[in-house]
């Protein structure tokens, strides 16, 4: 039911004389009128002569931890199990687990931690550690200190843990990723590190025999680089192998290249 302007009018003018009339004391004890914009109170870590330590803001309880933050998981949270780096990927334990004593259950690798793994790498690593993680990225060529590869026998041999720890807590010249990547996506992150070690590294058996079909053989290969280059754009399967043509190419200042390619579009426009 609407509420009558009659009922409303009184309601206004006593909340108005409410404020007029109520009042209450200041800090230095002398009344005041309430002013909800300005009250009466201490600022964090205001002086104040009350408590010993002449700070308005009282120090923590030892102990305490702020929500969501009782990281006692020590292999999702630090990498690490009795401080050793784990060789597999931890998922993030339930209480009862941890209650339980268990110290650490593997996450499975699944396509989708990986291709969560590659998006978070693109925009938080690869800038330094390049596409492929050569340590050739874009802020490196413009003179950042370059990063070792991931491909060198210490990396590829590196526990799975020491790539999380690096990312949470840093390494030499290259600071702490913590603030930026959860630790969830730390792992994802480690993960595909994992997968383009193993690009750069394949091992027989890797890739399944339907593909190897597919690869050119050795005769092939040196029958296509022999070949003269032609202009074509590559067919997926085609070796491409460098030509002199492409260093001409690569050599020729912008706005000279063959652009034989384009002649075909004349007289589209
Ligand atoms: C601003 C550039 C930069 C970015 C971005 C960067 N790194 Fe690094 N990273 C470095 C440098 C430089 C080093 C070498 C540090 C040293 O040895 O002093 C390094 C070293 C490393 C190492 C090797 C540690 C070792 O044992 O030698 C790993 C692993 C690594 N980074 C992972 C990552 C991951 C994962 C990310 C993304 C979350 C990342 N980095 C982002 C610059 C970067």
């Amino acid at each position: 039911m609407a509420m009558s302007t009659h009922v409303r009018r009184s309601l206004g003018a006593g909340a108005l004389c409410g404020l007029l009339f109520v009042g209450g004391c200041g800090r230095d004890g002398k009344f005041a009128p309430v002013d909800m914009w300005n009250r009466s109170r201490y600022k964090p870590y205001e002086p104040v002569g009350f408590f010993a330590d002449g700070s308005t803001s009282r120090p923590l309880v030892e102990g305490t931890v702020a929500r969501g933050q009782l990281r006692t998981d020590e292999a999702f949270y630090q990498g690490t199990i009795n401080g050793k780096y784990v060789t597999q990927i931890p998922r993030a334990l339930t209480r009862t687990q941890l209650d339980g004593g268990t110290t650490m259950v593997a996450q499975p690798v699944t396509r989708a931690l990986l291709e969560r793994g590659r998006e978070r790498y693109t925009v938080n690593c690869q800038p330094c550690h390049g596409l492929t993680g050569q340590g050739d990225g874009m802020i490196v060529k413009r003179g950042f200190a370059p990063p070792p590869s991931y491909h060198i026998t210490r990396l590829r041999q590196a526990p799975v843990g020491h790539f999380y720890d690096v990312i949470a807590n840093g390494y030499g010249a290259m600071y702490s990723y913590a603030a930026r990547v959860e630790p969830q996506d730390r792992w994802a992150i480690a993960a595909y590190i994992r997968a383009l070690q193993r690009s750069q590294n394949p091992q027989p058996g890797d890739m399944p025999a339907a593909e190897m079909q597919k690869l050119p053989t050795a005769e092939q290969v040196e029958k296509a680089a022999a070949a003269p280059k032609t202009n074509t754009p590559s067919t997926p399967g085609e070796v491409t192998t460098p030509h002199a043509s492409d260093k001409a190419n690569a050599e020729a200042p912008l706005g000279t290249l063959d652009k034989t390619p384009q002649k075909a579009d004349q007289g589209v426009h």
